[in-house]
């Protein structure tokens, strides 16, 4: 099993180039099998839930061709099942975008229910409620999800809780619906509008996204595209939070700065310097980290998968901070792992009590979660000594090359998978 060495103590400096957003990526494959003409997809960051995503849709027909690593072509012309198999849900959530996808096109779809996930227990109720009010007859039956419908009619629907995977599924389900939709209390992640533009370069009329309501006519077909993927709002934050807690200089670039701007409201708060230029914010951390409170909102609130970093940046930071996980209820699975190296954390119901320590020390300790891994990295980077992370898969989930990015800003971080790996890196870094 690989784990990840680390050796902790350097700061990170030097510049890092951000990839595409996962998410925008996972809604926008879904989307592009809603046409028989080819889409071109550049910018898809190359890590498995992508790739796992990719399969789940060659499975049922769609015709995926690689052109470079980061660029596809997706023919969805081709599809001969609409249902998903439970392998793939089970490996990938996010394959259930291909319900609302399949539904939008074919007015028929077949998915497992996902159940719940490390983080929470994460219900889909409101894009049920979505499809319904579409026209679908949607039941659940022996774990798997039908949606059907004669034809769907648009419609207004009142969102119960602001979702970003019920805004996409909706959305989608509803650009071929006939007439009108109306989603109120939409999500306005930069994924949910990323999707919206791209659904409008292949003739969608998608009005509204990035706010609370999204207006959408409905068009009897959609046409290929070529399209680039907005960058990874949250890679980019794990890379700025690097900076605040080895206490270094890093630039990250190809990125949206208005997309990160509630995380470097918090960086400037626990005394970080932010210099933002078009496509590139540059953190440096020179000064002793100050204590803040945070609560995770949805966007532009500041995001629950950037909450394990930030608490990782806090457990360093002098004084007590306060860290509210409102979006999922078992987001703080980490902080056991954390105390291991010897954070002062206290969680009690969905509040995590800091009381910042003036370092932490290496231990061997297993990544929960994909952003929960990512922070305990971050968390190595600073440690005195040597940290291994076990069950790096959920960090390749969502972050590509992350040890060889981390790598060229002076990072010591090696994959390992025996011993004698592990032995051989302790060897060189000392
Ligand atoms: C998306 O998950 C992201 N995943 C998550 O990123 C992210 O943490 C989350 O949004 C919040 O920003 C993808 O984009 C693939 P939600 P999603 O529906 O769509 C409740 C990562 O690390 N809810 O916005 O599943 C739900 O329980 C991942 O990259 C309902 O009650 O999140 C939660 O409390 C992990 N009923 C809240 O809404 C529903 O039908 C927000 O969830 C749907 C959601």
């Amino acid at each position: 099993m690989e784990q990840y060495a680390i050796k902790g103590g350097n700061p990170l400096v030097g510049e890092v180039e951000i990839g595409g957003a996962k998410n925008a990526a996972l809604a926008i494959l879904a989307a592009a099998a809603m046409t028989d003409e080819t889409v071109v997809i550049e910018n898809m960051p190359d890590v498995r839930d992508i790739n796992v995503l990719i399969q789940a849709m060659e499975s049922i027909g769609v015709v995926v061709n690689r052109i470079d690593r980061h660029s596809v072509k997706i023919n969805g012309s081709q599809i001969h099942s609409l249902v998903i198999e439970d392998d793939y849900i089970k490996k990938i959530r996010a394959s259930y975008y291909l319900l609302g996808a399949l539904l939008g096109k074919y007015k028929k779809a077949e998915v497992t229910l996902p159940g719940g996930c490390n983080i929470g227990s994460r219900p889909i109720d409101q894009h049920i409620k979505g499809f319904r009010a579409l026209g679908a007859d949607v039941c659940i039956e022996h774990g798997l999800i039908h949606a059907q419908a004669e034809k769907l009619v648009g419609s207004h629907i009142y969102l119960d809780v602001v979702s970003v995977g019920a805004t996409i599924n909706v959305m989608m389900a509803a650009v071929m619906a006939e007439g009108k939709t109306i989603i109120e209390n939409a999500a306005k992640e930069p994924h949910v509008v990323d999707l919206a533009n791209f659904l409008n370069s292949m003739g969608a009329n998608i009005k509204g996204a990035g706010t609370d309501v999204i207006r959408i006519k409905g068009v009897s077909r959609l046409h290929g595209t070529e399209y680039v993927i907005i960058p990874d709002q949250i890679e980019a934050g794990t890379f700025m939070f690097a900076a605040a807690v080895t206490h270094g200089d890093i630039t990250v670039k190809n990125v949206i700065p208005k997309h990160l701007e509630s995380i470097s409201a918090k960086l400037l708060e626990i005394g970080c310097e932010i210099k933002e230029s078009d496509d590139a914010v540059r953190v440096v951390s020179a000064k002793t980290l100050k204590h803040t409170h945070v609560k995770t909102l949805p966007y532009p609130g500041f995001p629950t998968d950037m909450q394990p970093q930030i608490a990782v940046a806090l457990g360093l930071s002098e004084g007590t901070s306060m860290v509210t996980e409102s979006i999922f209820e078992n987001r703080f699975k980490y902080v056991d792992e954390l105390t291991r190296m010897g954070a002062n954390v206290k969680v009690e119901g969905n509040t995590a009590f800091i009381e910042g320590v003036s370092k932490y020390t290496g231990a061997t300790i297993t990544a929960p979660d994909l952003r929960a891994g990512a922070a305990l990295v971050i968390a190595a980077l600073a440690a005195e000594g040597v940290t291994v992370v076990d069950e790096i898969k959920y960090i390749e989930r969502g972050y590509e090359d992350f040890d060889l990015k981390l790598q060229t800003l002076g990072a010591q971080i090696e994959k390992v998978e025996t011993d004698r790996d592990l032995q051989k890196f302790k060897l060189k870094v000392g």
